[in-house]
Formats: C-alpha cells, sequence, structure tokens
C-alpha cells in the first residue's frame, strides 16, 4: 500500500488551484489547500468536496503568514509544494505594484525560506508565458529570450523565477502558462467572476449572459490575419494535469534534465512551456464561442489595449518529449465548458 504523499496547494481554492486538487486526488496524492481567499470564495470548498467525495483539507491563511506556514508544515509534512498564491491582473499590477511584489516576490521568499526550515525541497511553480514580452519570433520556446516585463505582474514572474533558479536547494518544475480557460466539465467549479473581468473568456461568456452590455475586441489593426491578437489558450483541465506530471517528474529520481542554447533549465530547476501549440485570433474565438455554443457574442472593435503583445503561442515540443504531457482538449471544448460553467454561476 503506497502511501498518499501529502501536496500543499498554496492558493489552491483559485482558478487553477481548485482544478489542480482535483487531479492530484485522481493522481493517488492528497492535496493540502492554504487559500487567504483574495481571489476565491469559501463556496469552493464545498464544491471540491462534492466533486472529491471528501472534503479536502483546508487552512485559511497567507504565505506571508510564517508561523501559520510553519505549523502546516509541521502538521502535514507536505512532501512538495505547487505554488499558485500570487496577484495576476496585469491591469490592476501596474495600479498597485508594491502589492504585487509583497505578496508574489516577498510571499515567494517566506514560503521558501518556511521549506527550508521544514525541509521540503520541492516545487511546482506557477510561471507565465507573460516572460517573454513580445517575443522576437513565435511560436515561443523555453529557449526564446524573456523580454523585459511590460507589467509589475510580469516583472514579478521574471523574479520568481531567477529566485527560484538560484535556490540550488529545490528541486523546480517552472511551468510558464499561456491562457487558461475553461471549467471543469461539470460546471462545479470554474473561473470565479470578481468584479469587472479583465481577461476575454470570462467578459466574453459574461456578455452572452447579459451581465455586460458588449464585449470590446481591443484593436483590429494588428498585423495578424484578421487584425487582432493572437494566443495559445489551454483548457484548464490541461492546465491541471500539467502540474500532477510536473509532480511526478520530480519525484522521478532518474529524471534526466533536458536543456538547449538558451534554456534556462538547470539541474534543480526545470521550466516548461504549458501551452497548446496552436494560436487563435480573438476573432477566430469569438467565431468558435458561437459555433460551439449556438449563442452569439456581441462585440464591436475598439482600441488597442495598452501592453497587449502582438502574438504568442507555445512551442510544445520540450513539455511533449521531456514531461510527457500534451494537451487534450480542443478550443470548442474550451468554449463550451466555458459557456457551462457561466450558466451555473
Ligand atoms: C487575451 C486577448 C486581449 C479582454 C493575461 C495575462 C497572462 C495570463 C492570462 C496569468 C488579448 C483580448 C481581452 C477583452 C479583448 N494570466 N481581449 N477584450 O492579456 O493574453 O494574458 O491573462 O498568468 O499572464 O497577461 O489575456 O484574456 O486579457 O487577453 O479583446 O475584453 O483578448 O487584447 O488580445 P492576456 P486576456
Amino acid at each position: 500500500m503506497t502511501t498518499k504523499q501529502n501536496i500543499l496547494v498554496t492558493g489552491g481554492l483559485g482558478f487553477i488551484g481548485s482544478h489542480t486538487v482535483l487531479c492530484l486526488n485522481e493522481a493517488g496524492y492528497t492535496p493540502i489547500i492554504v487559500d487567504n481567499l483574495h481571489n476565491s470564495r469559501i463556496e469552493v470548498l464545498d464544491a471540491l468536496e462534492d466533486l472529491l467525495g471528501y472534503r479536502p483539507i483546508y487552512i485559511q491563511g497567507d504565505v506571508n503568514d510564517v508561523q501559520l506556514m510553519s505549523g502546516l508544515f509541521n502538521e502535514y509534512n507536505p512532501s512538495a509544494v505547487i505554488h499558485f498564491a500570487a496577484h495576476k491582473a496585469v491591469g490592476e499590477s501596474v495600479e498597485k505594484p508594491l502589492m504585487y511584489y509583497q505578496n508574489n516576490v516577498v510571499g515567494l521568499i517566506s514560503l521558501l525560506e518556511v521549506m527550508k526550515g521544514m525541509g521540503c525541497s520541492k516545487m511546482v511553480f506557477s510561471s507565465s508565458c507573460t516572460v517573454y514580452g513580445e517575443p522576437e519570433a513565435v511560436p515561443v520556446k523555453e529557449s526564446t529570450p524573456t523580454r523585459p516585463a511590460a507589467s509589475p505582474y510580469g516583472a514579478t514572474k521574471q523574479m520568481a523565477e531567477v529566485i527560484l533558479k538560484d535556490n540550488s536547494w529545490c528541486e523546480v518544475q517552472c511551468l510558464r502558462y499561456f491562457n487558461p480557460v475553461g471549467a471543469h466539465p461539470s460546471a462545479k467549479i470554474g473561473e470565479l467572476p470578481l468584479g469587472v473581468p479583465n481577461n476575454l473568456i470570462p467578459y466574453l461568456t459574461q456578455t452572452v449572459a447579459g451581465i455586460r452590455e458588449k464585449l470590446t475586441v481591443y484593436g483590429g489593426d494588428y498585423p495578424t490575419s484578421d487584425g487582432t491578437c493572437i494566443r495559445d489558450y489551454i483548457h484548464v483541465m490541461d492546465l491541471a494535469e500539467a502540474h500532477v506530471a510536473a509532480i511526478d517528474r520530480l519525484f522521478n529520481p532518474n529524471r534526466i534534465i533536458a536543456s538547449q542554447e538558451g534554456d534556462p533549465s538547470s539541474e534543480n530547476f526545470e521550466v516548461f512551456n504549458i501551452g497548446t501549440g496552436v494560436g487563435y485570433s480573438v476573432l477566430e474565438v469569438i467565431a468558435a464561442f458561437e459555433s460551439a455554443t449556438d449563442e452569439k457574442v456581441n462585440y464591436a472593435i475598439g482600441d488597442r489595449r495598452a501592453g497587449d503583445v502582438v502574438a504568442v503561442w507555445a512551442d510544445t515540443n520540450k513539455v511533449n518529449n521531456v514531461l510527457g504531457w500534451s494537451a487534450k482538449r480542443d478550443l470548442s471544448t474550451m468554449m463550451k465548458d466555458a459557456w457551462h460553467w457561466q450558466q451555473k454561476c
């Protein structure tokens, strides 16, 4: 009987964290959730209980609370940490940079200090394709040079990667997400609509649901096939499954560290692009939503949004061949699951 290893999930009641909790359980791990509810609701825990058949262990708290975190490590002795807890709104980070540096960078350092003190040396880290800025070429590989961040949010992710790489005692799987969308097929968990959405898909589904009057497409004059920006949208369930693959890899002592010229990966720090490898424009996403749901999206082309990159999508060769993971769900499924979730909200 293999003992079920405890995996600490910071931000485990959040959008990606909650979906990852389900996949960890499915893979035979015991998720231990810590979340300060800054960007989530306690009702997510009820939904997880519904889906899991048991109420997962949850502690309300902040990664900056060293005393609480030390107590938590003492009690549950996690074998690894998946660190989601961070602020993630690009626009908000421009208005409140110190809040972002405090939470995303100081919070990471606090967590690492507790991990070191408690002898936990494995982490899966939530990074972002934002670190590439406006890439010199697409699709982006892990070796594509990072560019100066276009926002404090992006800067916190770049700083976090440097901090993790320099902490050679900690083995890190650094996952650079592209654009997470969709929801669990049960529609019991999904992207919580707290306030006016910054991101495309929640704004789109709220428009179709009549909560928002019209979706504004930010810019129709970009140098792309239809003038709108291109992104690599990935189903949140695929993204959650990638985290389990990364946890499994951390426990594989025979893993061979793959790296190529320019790839920042090293013995203790592996970077993977977590995308589908396919880019879609905003107008293509709107068309895919309409055909997947038979609903009409009320939208208009408006001004460009400051800070948007024209096009970014992933080269997934490394994650496919080294991590042994690939995205399985297509854009139509992403749109159907996003709409199903919106209808339940
Ligand atoms: C996607 C496209 C917009 C809203 C951000 C973060 C990134 C990651 C995902 C955390 C762009 C267009 C959007 C709208 C629109 N988050 N858009 N009308 O900016 O690619 O990435 O979220 O890791 O780090 O930067 O996502 O969904 O905001 O925008 O036309 O009302 O949709 O211009 O082209 P983005 P997004």
